[in-house]
């Protein structure tokens, strides 16, 4: 053999996948592209399987069937990230605090209201807890191959905690307000415990074959940017930084719904990667990121993701093709992962899906 090319001299053999490489604010060749809440309700294949495992605490915490349904949107429109088929209430359980999912309502549990129910809350031992997260990662891993990085994630404390406290999902968050501004130190203690085992289950996943981990403070965008500082970012942060202490090639993304009024201070969390809802120019978006991170003492630009509005995949091929191409090109080639500015809606026809998808891996950037 004249040349010969093992895997660890081959350049593509020891790359990150693109998606990661994206996110550690690496230029990329093309820009990688993924779907929040990709897997699940809009795919066929996942209602039909809903028929042979009715709940959801089933899909998602049996191995096999969670690793089928985290592959089906992967399969069919080769995205460049496979997101770990869970929820972000997935690792509550062990910390004392079960819950269901009710089909229409969504999560239920019982509510915290004062000290005697927080002290019924412990550490978690993710091992026991959730063994299911570990053995679904592990496969992905395995079946996505080298290109695919696999995706996993965790909630941040603030928003649990409004499922733990209001006892299910909420519009105007009034029981969470009411301890935060009556006993803001029983929240705080909440909050704390949360932070503690959430930091562990993020290095789990990380330690099972996670590549990345996004963190959802989905519903902190409700608090005023005075509460965002005393409630949610100071636990963001824990969770960031006990990733980065003992992972530091593991890119970290931050994602909160109705951000705009909060993006310096995401940015300024030290997130490798700022997650932008829809309602922010993509353009302006990336200057107010490099801002935040300016302002908090943060080298470079940072990542950012994002911001298709998801209701844009229910219009005709060439709309969505518009739109996307519009946000590729504000954001430009480096430092950038394409991704809706929240979930995949339940009734997206999976044809428009896959049109998203195609348009995002045929567009090459000038520069
Ligand atoms: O949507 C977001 O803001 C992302 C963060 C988030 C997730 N779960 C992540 C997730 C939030 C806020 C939740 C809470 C939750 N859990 C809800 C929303 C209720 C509300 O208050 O609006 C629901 C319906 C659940 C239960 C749940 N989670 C179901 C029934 C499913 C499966 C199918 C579906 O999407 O309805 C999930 C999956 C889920 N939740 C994933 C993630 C990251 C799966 C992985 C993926 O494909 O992204």
């Amino acid at each position: 053999e004249a040349v010969t090319k093992d895997s660890k001299s081959d350049d593509a053999g020891t790359k990150d996948p693109l998606l990661i490489r994206a996110a550690k604010g690496e230029k990329t060749e093309r820009t990688p592209v993924w779907m929040m809440r990709q897997a699940g309700r809009h795919i066929k294949e996942y209602r039909d399987l809903c028929k042979k495992y009715p709940t959801f605490r089933q899909r998602s915490e049996i191995p096999e069937v969670a690793v089928e349904v985290s592959l089906q949107p992967w399969r069919n429109y080769k995205t460049d990230g496979c997101i770990l088929f869970s929820d972000i209430l997935t690792p509550l359980p062990g910390v004392g605090c079960e819950f269901t999912i009710d089909e229409k309502l969504g999560p239920i549990m019982e509510p915290i209201k004062n000290w005697d129910d927080v002290k019924k809350m412990h550490p978690i031992d993710p091992s026991t807890a959730a063994p299911f997260v570990a053995e679904t990662l592990k496969i992905l891993r395995d079946e996505v191959g080298p290109e695919t990085a696999v995706l996993g994630f965790v909630g941040c404390p603030y928003t649990l905690a409004t499922y733990m406290i209001e006892g299910k999902t909420s519009k105007e968050y009034l029981e969470i307000k009411k301890m935060a501004f009556n006993e803001p130190k029983l929240l705080h203690a909440i909050l704390q415990n949360l932070a503690d085992s959430i930091g562990d289950y993020a290095l789990y996943q990380v330690e099972n074959g996670a590549q990345l981990i996004q963190i959802f403070d989905s519903w902190a965008g409700h608090l005023s940017p005075r509460d965002y500082e005393e409630f949610a970012a100071p636990y963001q942060k824990q969770i960031l930084d006990k990733v980065k202490k003992h992972h530091p090639e593991v890119p970290t993304v931050i994602y909160i719904k109705h951000s705009g009024a909060l993006i310096e201070r995401m940015a300024g969390t030290g997130v490798d990667v700022v997650s932008l809802d829809w309602t922010v120019d993509m353009a302006e978006g990336r200057e107010r990121i490099a801002n935040g991170r300016k302002a908090a003492g943060l080298k470079g630009p940072g990542g950012v993701q994002g911001n298709l509005d998801p209701g844009v995949l229910l219009a005709n091929h060439d709309t969505i093709k518009e739109r996307a191409e519009e946000i590729l090109k504000k954001a430009g080639s480096t430092g950038h992962v394409m991704n809706l500015g929240h979930g995949i809606e339940a009734c997206t026809p999976e044809e428009n899906a896959h049109h998203f998808i195609e348009t995002v891996r045929n567009f090459r950037h000038k520069d």
